[in-house]
């Protein structure tokens, strides 16, 4: 089998994690481009693996605007029963070894396609307060599952608690203006938030690594956040158990699961 060094069926070698290891402490800017993969060791379904929610959910009935105005309580059941899943998982050693790594050094940004707020919850566990922990906080291009916003007014907000899709009464609505709530995420079809895309580009522009870690890169404009960083120059490192789209760009292939290979190449 062809493919960049440290792609062999037993996981990497020794060779190929310092290689990795290497690039990534030497580079003074590095961004982290993470998608469902990092998460699938604390229990979040990835979207296109053997148990991934494409598998048994359509994304044209859950995660589009159109979606939303046919059936909102269709699509709020759906990201109610995600969001108390979500809240009942823990960061795992790869969450928590890029929230060491990202305090104990500059110059890493990290980009995430995850709506999940364990990169997040990482960082408060590992910084210890909320002010620290932003320094590990991710781009966030997708959203974020632990939000709502108003269909009809700017009202944002954060939101924890469980969803009633018992009727359309019941559905969250805004306390401001009294519009459809929606989850804060960004649906098939949406422009992502500028502010996110502005960061996560610059940062893939300046970077001297790109560290991935679980992503097929089959989604735009996310995706092309890797592409950019390897015009740039950067070495890129790809962290997954599976082929993704960047095996051919990669420098580096660490065939395996995150929780035990990205603690490994951080420090
Ligand atoms: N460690 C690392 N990678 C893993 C692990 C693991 N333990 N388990 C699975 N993976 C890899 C899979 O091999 C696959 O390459 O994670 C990747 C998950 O890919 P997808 O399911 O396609 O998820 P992602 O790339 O994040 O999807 C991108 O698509 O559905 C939309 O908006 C959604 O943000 C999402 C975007």
């Amino acid at each position: 089998m062809s493919g960049p060094p440290g792609a062999g069926p037993a996981g990497p070698s020794p060779d190929a994690l310092a290689a990795a290891a290497l690039a990534l402490a030497r580079a003074g800017r590095v961004v982290v481009f993470t998608g469902a993969g990092v998460s699938a060791e604390s229990g979040v379904p990835t979207f296109r693996g053997p148990d991934g929610l494409w598998k048994t959910c359509k994304p044209e009935d859950l995660a589009t605007p159109v979606a939303f105005g046919r059936d909102p309580r269709l699509v709020w059941e759906w990201y109610g029963w995600r969001r108390a899943m979500v809240g009942r998982c823990r960061p795992n050693p790869a969450h928590l070894a890029l929230a060491q790594w990202m305090l104990s050094r500059p110059g890493v940004t990290l980009v995430s396609q995850n709506v999940d707020d364990l990169h997040e919850r990482a960082a408060l566990a590992t910084a210890g307060g909320a002010e620290a922990a932003r320094r590990a906080a991710p781009v966030r291009l997708h959203g974020s599952l632990f939000h709502d916003h108003c269909t009809r007014c700017t009202y944002r907000a954060e939101a924890r608690g469980a969803v009633d899709a018992s009727s359309l009464a019941a559905l969250p609505h805004c306390p401001e203006c009294g519009g459809l709530l929606r989850p804060d995420v960004v649906w098939f079809g949406e422009v992502l938030p500028a502010p996110a895309v502005e960061a996560a580009f610059a940062a893939a522009r300046e970077a001297e690594a790109c560290l991935v870690i679980g992503t097929t890169g089959a989604v735009y404009p996310a995706a092309a956040v890797v592409h950019t960083a390897k015009a740039a120059g950067a070495t890129v490192v790809v962290v997954d158990p599976g082929e993704t789209e960047y095996d051919g760009l990669a420098d580096v292939k660490l065939v395996g699961q995150a929780g035990a290979i990205v603690p490994l190449i951080l420090f």
